[in-house]
C-alpha cells in the first residue's frame, strides 16, 4: 500500500513502536515524511492563524501560513475569511505584503482582482475577454478555507467536511474554555506577533508543546537559580538553586487528538506567592486572593458568569498552565512573581509553522484580557518579551535544543535511534476531579506527548481519499 509505505520500503507503521513507546528518530528529518505531513496533517486539521483583534477594520488582512501554503486572512463584512494566497490565473502570489487594508486584492502579474472573501471580480481592460468564457466567474475565485473563531483565535482548515473545531478539541475544550472563554469581552493581542526562524523540524517543537514538563528541570534550570521563581525574601545563599521540582507536580490531560494540558497545583503556589494556606479558603476567597494569570480582581465576577462551578474549582486549585493544540500550537498562562510581592499573569500562544523538513517559523502572540488597564498591559508586554519568544530568556533555551535534535536525526546512526516516551502515569485522576478526558495526577510524565505521537501516526496512516 503506497499510502503507508515510504519510497525506501519503510512502512510508516514501523516508525512507531507502541509496545515500548518509541518513535524512530528519522521522523525528525525525513523530507518524504515532511511532504506527506503537509497533505495528511496540515491539509486536514484545524490550524491557528492569528487573533481577530489583529483585524479590527473591514478589509484588514494579514498573510499567514497553513502548512506549506500561504493564505490571506481578512476581515470582511464582520466575518473572518481565509483564502489561499495563490492566483488561480497562473499561480502568482496575490498578497505580497505581510499585512494591510484593501477591498480589492489585485494580482501583480496580469491584474486579476478578488474581493476580501476570495470571490473573483474580473480581469483588467477587456473585462469579459481576458478570463475567457470557458469557466464562469464563480470558478475563478481564490480557494476558500473553512474558518472558525475560538476565544477570538482564528482557526482554519482545508478539510471542508471534516470534524468541527469543537469535535476536534473533544474533552479538552472543557479545560481550554477556562483559559479562552472566561471573560465577557475576551482576549486581544498586545501588538502583532513576533516571528523568527529556527533551523529545526516542526515536530521537535510540536511534541514539546504537548506538555513536556520534564525538560524545565534541566534545560531551564536557571529559572530556579536566577530567580523569577524566587521569593523576594528568600534566605538562600546567592547561587543556591531553588528546587523547581514542586512545579512539576499537578494534573496532566492527554487527548486522542494529540492536544495536551499541564495543570499546576496552585496550593503550593499559594504558599509560595502569598504566604497563605489556600486549603482553608472558600472558592470566592481563593479567586480574590490570587486571581488567575491575566485576570484583575474586578474581573472575578466575569469568571463566575462565564464558567461553571467545576471549571472555577479547577481554576483555583489546579489551573491549566501550559499545553498545546495539535499539531503545532503551544499556549502558556503563567504566573510571574513581582518584586513588590504581587503576581503578574502572562498569556502566550505560539504556532510552530513548518518551513521545510529542517526549518520552522516560531510565531508568538502575546494576549491579554480586553479589560486589562494600560499600565498592566505595558508590564505584561515587557515581561513576555523578556521571558518568551524571539529574545525571551526561557525560549532561547528551547530554540537552541530543537536544531540539535534535527541535525542528530540526519546522522547515519542518529536516524536509527529512537525517541523514548516510557515514563508512564499509573495514577489516574485525583479523587473528585471534576473535569473530563484522559486525566493523570502526579509528577509530569510522557503520556501527553505519547498521545501526540499516536495522533500523528493515526493521521499519517489514515486511508487517503
Ligand atoms: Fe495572477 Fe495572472 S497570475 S493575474
Ligand atoms: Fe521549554
Amino acid at each position: 500500500n503506497t499510502s503507508t509505505t515510504l519510497s525506501d520500503g519503510t512502512r510508516i507503521d514501523d516508525l512507531i513502536a507502541p509496545a515500548t513507546r518509541e518513535v524512530q528518530m528519522r521522523v525528525l528529518s525525513d523530507p518524504e515524511l515532511y511532504e506527506l505531513e503537509m497533505e495528511r496533517i496540515f491539509g486536514k486539521t484545524w490550524l491557528l492563524l492569528g487573533h481577530e483583534s489583529e483585524l479590527p477594520n473591514d478589509g484588514d488582512f494579514v498573510v499567514r501560513d497553513m502548512g506549506s501554503d500561504s493564505v490571506i486572512v481578512t476581515r470582511t463584512k464582520g466575518a473572518i475569511a481565509v483564502n489561499l494566497n495563490v492566483c488561480p490565473h497562473r499561480g502568482m502570489r496575490v498578497a505580497t505584503t505581510d499585512c494591510g487594508n484593501t477591498q480589492i486584492h489585485k494580482c501583480n502579474y496580469h491584474g486579476w482582482a478578488f474581493r476580501p472573501n476570495g470571490d473573483f471580480i474580473g480581469a483588467p481592460v477587456e473585462r469579459e475577454q481576458m478570463h475567457g468564457k470557458i469557466l464562469c466567474k464563480e470558478q475563478l475565485g481564490l480557494q476558500k478555507a473553512r474558518v472558525t473563531l475560538y476565544g477570538g483565535l482564528i482557526f482554519a482548515t482545508w478539510n471542508l467536511d471534516g470534524p468541527s473545531f469543537e469535535e476536534f478539541l473533544g474533552d479538552t475544550k472543557w479545560y481550554f474554555d477556562i483559559l479562552f472563554q472566561r471573560s465577557d469581552r475576551g482576549l486581544e493581542v498586545l501588538g502583532p506577533p513576533q516571528r523568527f526562524m529556527v533551523r529545526a523540524n516542526w515536530k521537535t517543537a510540536g511534541e514539546q508543546s504537548a506538555a513536556d514538563g520534564f525538560h524545565t528541570l534541566t534545560l531551564h534550570r536557571w529559572l530556579g537559580e536566577v530567580g523569577n521563581y524566587a521569593k523576594k525574601d528568600d534566605k538562600k545563599e546567592a547561587g543556591a538553586a531553588n528546587d523547581l521540582s514542586p512545579e512539576m507536580i499537578g494534573v496532566e490531560i492527554s487527548s486522542p487528538h494529540g492536544h495536551a494540558l499541564r495543570c499546576i497545583d496552585l496550593a503550593r503556589k499559594f504558599v509560595a506567592l502569598t504566604g497563605m494556606d489556600s486549603s482553608k479558603l472558600t472558592l470566592d476567597e481563593k479567586l480574590n486572593a490570587l486571581p488567575p494569570p491575566g485576570v484583575s480582581k474586578d474581573m472575578v465576577p466575569q469568571l463566575k458568569r462565564n464558567l461553571s462551578e467545576d471549571q472555577l474549582k479547577v481554576l483555583v486549585s489546579m489551573p491549566p498552565q501550559v499545553g498545546g493544540i495539535f499539531p503545532n500550537i503551544l499556549f502558556a498562562f503563567v504566573y510571574i512573581p513581582q518584586g513588590d510581592g504581587s503576581v503578574l499573569g502572562l498569556t502566550l500562544v505560539h504556532a510552530y509553522v513548518p518551513r521545510g523538513p529542517d526549518k520552522l517559523e516560531f510565531v508568538n502572540w502575546i494576549l491579554c484580557e480586553r479589560d486589562t488597564p494600560p499600565e498592566l498591559r505595558e508590564k505584561m508586554l515587557e515581561q513576555s518579551i523578556q521571558l518568551f519568544g524571539t529574545s525571551g530568556m526561557v525560549e532561547q533555551d528551547d530554540s537552541d535544543t530543537w536544531p540539535h535534535m534535527t541535525i542528530a536525526a540526519k546522522g547515519a546512526q542518529g536516524k536509527k535511534q529512537t525517541l523514548k516516551y516510557q515514563a508512564m502515569f499509573e495514577t489516574g485522576a485525583p479523587a473528585g476531579w471534576p473535569g473530563p478526558g484522559i486525566v493523570n495526577e502526579g509528577f509530569t510524565k510522557d503520556d501527553t506527548q505519547w498521545h501526540w505521537w499516536l495522533y500523528w501516526h493515526e493521521l499519517m496512516t489514515a486511508k487517503q481519499a
